[in-house]
């Protein structure tokens, strides 16, 4: 093929590249409709995904909370208790979605099952977090005697350090503001705690049938800087430890320090009527303490 023949093979083909469609050929594509009906199932095609991702996104935000809200996880965290520079508690809430929590006492018996239960159950009536504290270090009483012997040896002043080791360590995890309650044996505990520790740790307290013994706890409820709120049984028969006659004289003292502080007697509920199973319990006192104990930290841990 000579250059010349080249050339205008060249040329030619640059015209063809470069020419624009002529109409006819414009209309028999139907460029524009094409066009238009492409755009148009991109819409429906966009609309159709954004209602997929919108189900996805309800769907992954329900597993979210299902898996921010904690029932019953051990967690371990540190205390100045000499006995060990560790100890166990069961928590329950949701982290992410609570500044509040409310660390839950053992009866004497030790952190059973049934405590644990009843702090998850707390958490979610209040919507806040709930930490029960094994002050035992995982012993568990079988019977009431093993319970008070336990109990017995259990050093008050460590137990306070544990309870303010659990506070501290609830607050490493973002809360801002921790209430201690306990029952029985834990009751006592709770205003012992109270009484020693500085209010910016424990901001408030709420008692269940249960006062401590002032040489006993190395204690003086006096001291108590925080709102509390008692529980008590009209027909409790725990002479020097949560009788009317103490729960009346706990009432006389609390007042002394605030108006505020608050002592409530249930009719006809004798010692423990919050323990499911146990031969008091008591399901109207238990349900009206508890819907009061929820109220009464959800206005204080604010
Ligand atoms: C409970 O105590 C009240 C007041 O002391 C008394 O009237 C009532 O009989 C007691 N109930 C029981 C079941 O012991
Ligand atoms: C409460 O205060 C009054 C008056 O100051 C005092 O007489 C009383 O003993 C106090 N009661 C208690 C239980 O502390």
């Amino acid at each position: 093929m000579n250059i010349c023949f080249g050339g205008i093979l060249l040329v030619y083909l640059t015209g063809v590249i470069n020419a624009k469609p002529r109409n006819k050929w414009r209309f028999k594509v139907k460029l524009p409709m094409d066009i238009l009906a492409t755009q148009e199932s991109l819409d429906e095609m966009k609309m159709d995904i954004d209602s997929k991702l919108d189900e996805l996104k309800a769907t992954v935000n329900m597993q979210c909370e299902a898996n921010t809200m904690l029932e019953k996880q051990i967690v371990r965290f540190t205390s100045e208790n000499p006995k060990a520079d560790h100890m166990y508690g069961s928590l329950s809430g949701d982290l992410t979605r609570s500044t509040k929590a409310v660390i839950v006492i053992q009866e004497n018996l030790g952190m059973t099952n049934e405590i644990t239960e009843r702090a998850l159950k707390i958490a979610k009536l209040g919507n806040f977090v709930t930490l029960a504290v094994d002050l035992y270090r995982g012993d568990i009483a079988q019977n009431r005697d093993e319970a008070r012997k336990i109990s017995g040896e259990l050093s008050w002043d460590g137990a306070v350090k544990d309870i303010q080791g659990a506070a501290r360590y609830l607050k490493s995890r973002g809360i801002r503001k921790v209430g201690v309650t306990g029952f029985c044996f834990g009751g006592a505990m709770t205003l012992a705690a109270a009484s020693l520790t500085d209010p910016d740790l424990i901001s408030a307290a709420a008692p269940f049938y249960g006062i401590p013994n002032a040489d006993r706890c190395g204690c003086d409820l006096n001291n108590i800087a925080i709102p509390v709120q008692g529980h008590f049984g009209e027909n409790d028969t725990a002479m020097g430890f949560s009788s009317p006659a103490e729960a009346a004289n706990l009432e006389m003292l609390l007042m002394n320090i605030s108006n505020e502080n608050v002592v409530y007697m249930y009719r006809g509920a004798g010692h423990g009527f919050n323990r499911i199973g146990g031969t008091n319990y008591n399901q109207p006192a238990d349900e009206l303490s508890l819907e009061r104990l929820v109220e009464f930290m959800n206005n204080h841990l604010m």
